[in-house]
C-alpha cells in the first residue's frame, strides 16, 4: 500500500542525508517537508536547484517542488505531520568526544510540536545509548510518540539510488515504533533488518570504523613501500589479481568526509579509549598528508620554499562537491609550513583556478582526490599520486 496521505517532516531535511531521504519518498507520493534552519538552502530548494550534487535529485524535485515536496522553517508542519524524521549532524568536539548534547537538545527545541499519534525517526548517526537517552527525555516531557532509530548508510551524492536498493536497519524503543518504521521504509525498500536500538546504533558506527580501518591498511602499505623505494601499485596488483581473498582489499587515498573519521572517534570514545586499531588508523590516515608533502619536497631537491604547488581535487571524495572535512586542506596547510605557494583547483568548486591554468603555473603537483577530469592527464612536472591514477 502506498500511503500517499502521510505527512513526513524531516527535521535538518535541507542537508546531505535529508535532501535524498526526502526526494525518494516524495517521489513515493508521500507530502513531505524540508524543515530546516539554513534559509538559503531553503530558499534554493523551493528555486527548484539541489544545494549539493546528488545523482538524479534534480529530476525528482523539479517534478515535485511546490506539490507534494517543500522545504520550510514553519514548526506548524511538525505539529501536522504523521512521521517526524531527525537527520540533523551529530559530530564529536575539539577534544574528539561525541557532541551528544546537540542531537538532545535539538529533539527538545522542538518537543512542543510533538504529538502522541507520531512516529519519530532519529536518522541521524547516533552515539550508543543515545536513543534511550531520547525516550527519556520525550516520557518527562510528557510525548508518548513512537520512537524509532534507522540509520542512514547511503553514499554520499548516490543517497537516492542507495536509498532505493540498500536494506533499512530498523530498531525501535517499543514493538509498535518497530512495526511502524518498518512499513514505512518498506515504501523505498524491499528488505528491513531488525535490530535492538544498541545493535543499530554500533552497526552504524562499526561499518564507518570498519571502512575507515580498510583504508588505513591501504595508507599503512602504501607509505611502508614508498619510504623503501618500492612502487606500491605494483604491489597491490600484485596481492589482488585473481586472489580471491584479496578481492575487498582497500587502495590508499586520502581518507576524509564528514563521517568515517567522527564515526571511527564515536566507537573510541564509546569503548572509552580503548579502540586502540580506530587511534592507530586515525594517526595513518591523517598522516598521509605529511607523507605526500615530504615525497614532494624529496622530488624537488628538497625544497618547496617559493615553488607553486597545484593541488588538484579539493573535496573530499572524487566526482563530488562537498568540501567537509578533505584533507586536501590539510594537504594546503602543510605545504603552506613549507613556504609553498598553493594554487587549489576543483572542477566542482566555484573560485578555484582552471585545471589548464594551474597546469601552466605549477612547479610540483599533488593529486587531492581522483576526479575523471583528471585521470587521463601527463604531469611534465613532479608530482605525488597516493591514488595510483597517474602512476600506472
Ligand atoms: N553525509 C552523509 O553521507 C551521511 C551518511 C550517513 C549518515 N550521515 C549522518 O547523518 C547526519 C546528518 O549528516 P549530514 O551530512 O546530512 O549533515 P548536514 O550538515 O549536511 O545536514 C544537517 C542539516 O541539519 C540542519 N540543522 C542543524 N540543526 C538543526 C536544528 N536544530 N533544526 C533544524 N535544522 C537543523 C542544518 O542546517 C543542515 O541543513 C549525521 O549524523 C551524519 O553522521 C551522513
Amino acid at each position: 500500500m502506498i500511503m500517499t496521505k502521510e505527512k513526513i517532516v524531516i527535521i535538518g531535511g535541507c542537508g546531505h542525508v535529508g535532501i535524498p531521504l526526502g526526494l525518494a519518498f516524495a517521489s513515493k507520493g508521500f507530502d513531505v517537508t524540508l524543515f530546516d534552519k539554513n534559509q538559503i538552502n531553503i530558499n534554493v530548494i523551493n528555486g527548484g536547484e539541489l544545494p549539493f550534487a546528488e545523482k538524479g535529485g534534480k529530476e525528482i524535485l523539479e517534478d515535485h517542488i511546490g506539490k507534494n515536496l517543500r522545504a520550510s522553517n514553519d514548526c506548524s508542519f511538525i505539529k501536522n505531520a504523521d512521521i517526524v524524521f531527525f537527520v540533523i549532524g551529530t559530530p564529536v568536539d575539539e577534544h574528539l568526544n561525541p557532541k551528544v548534547r546537540s542531537v538532545i537538545s535539538a529533539v527538545e527545541e522542538y518537543i512542543p510540536y510533538f504529538t502522541a499519534e507520531q512516529l519519530l525517526i532519529m536518522r541521524s548517526t547516533l552515539f550508543p545509548g543515545t536513543l534511550h537517552v531520547i525516550q527519556e527525555h520525550l516520557f518527562r516531557h510528557g510525548v508518548n510518540a513512537k520512537l524509532a532509530f534507522c540509520p542512514e548508510r547511503v553514499l554520499q551524492g548516490k543517497g537516492i539510488e542507495e536509498i532505493f536498493a540498500l536494506p533499512q536497519i530498523v530498531s525501535g524503543t517499543t514493538e509498535e515504533a518497530v512495526a511502524a518504521a518498518a512499513k514505512l521504509f518498506l515504501n523505498l525498500t524491499s528488505q528491513i533488518i531488525y535490530t535492538t536500538p544498541d545493535e543499530a546504533e554500533l552497526a552504524k558506527l562499526m561499518t564507518n570504523s570498519w571502512r575507515y580501518l580498510s583504508f588505513a591498511i591501504a595508507n599503512q602499505f602504501y607509505m611502508m613501500a614508498n619510504d623503501s623505494g618500492v612502487d606500491f601499485n605494483r604491489v597491490y596488483d600484485a596481492m589482488t589479481a585473481g586472489y580471491p581473498r584479496a578481492k575487498f582489499f582497500a587502495k590508499p587515498g586520502l581518507a576524509a568526509g564528514p563521517c568515517l573519521f567522527k564515526d571511527t572517534m564515536q566507537l573510541a570514545a564509546f569503548y572509552h579509549n580503548n579502540f586502540f586499531l580506530g587511534h592507530a588508523a586515525m594517526l595513518i590516515n591523517e598522516g598521509l598528508t605529511d607523507h605526500l608533502v615530504k615525497n614532494l619536497k624529496q622530488k624537488m631537491d628538497g625544497s618547496l620554499c617559493g615553488k607553486k604547488i597545484a593541488i588538484l581535487g579539493m573535496t573530499f571524495k572524487a566526482n563530488n562537491d562537498d568540501i567537509r572535512e578533505s584533507l586536501s586542506f590539510k594537504l594546503k596547510k602543510l605545504l603552506e609550513i613549507e613556504l609553498a605557494y598553493v594554487i587549489e583547483s576543483d572542477p566542482y568548486l566555484k573560485n578555484s583556478v582552471p585545471l589548464e591554468e594551474a597546469l601552466k603555473t605549477a612547479d610540483g603537483v599533488i593529486l587531492g582526490v581522483p576526479h575523471d577530469e583528471y585521470l587521463e592527464l601527463q604531469i611534465n612536472v613532479p608530482f605525488v599520486d597516493c591514488w595510483g591514477v597517474w602512476s600506472k
